[in-house]
């Protein structure tokens, strides 16, 4: 016992933290889903392209977006183009959410 076994135990719980505040995970799966259907529309169902761009980690890296930059586009859309804004219907944890799938990739 001692000290090392505690400090075990508190570096546990902070790894199982979240980073930040996350969707439920029934929410994470609907908006998995989403992800795959709705954006899926136009992104295509693997993200790789349609008619809007393709949404693959490596390129929306390449394009130096970060969460930030990708929530804002998701919340507002893109305007003149067939990007539709989500913020009336996604709340901000779920666009985050999403930005974060999107940059990590979802398969
Ligand atoms: C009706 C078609 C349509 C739907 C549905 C749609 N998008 Fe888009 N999206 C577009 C188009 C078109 C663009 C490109 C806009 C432009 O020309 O800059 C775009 C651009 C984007 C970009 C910027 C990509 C980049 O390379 O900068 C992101 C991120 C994005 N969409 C995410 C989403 C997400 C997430 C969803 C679902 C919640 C979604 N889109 C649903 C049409 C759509």
């Amino acid at each position: 016992m001692g000290t090392g076994r505690r400090w075990l135990g508190i570096a546990a719980l902070l790894l199982a933290a979240p980073v930040m505040a996350e969707p439920s995970d029934s929410r994470q799966q609907s908006l998995a889903y989403m992800l795959k259907h709705d954006c899926g529309s136009c992104h295509g169902m693997t993200l790789k392209g349609g008619l809007g761009p393709s949404l693959l980690p490596e390129l929306l890296q390449q394009k130096g977006h970060t969460i930030d930059s990708l929530s804002l586009i998701i919340r507002h859309g893109v305007p003149d183009t067939a990007m539709p804004p989500w913020g009336p219907i996604l709340a901000d944890e779920d666009i985050r959410w999403i930005s974060d799938q999107l940059l990590k990739g979802t398969n």
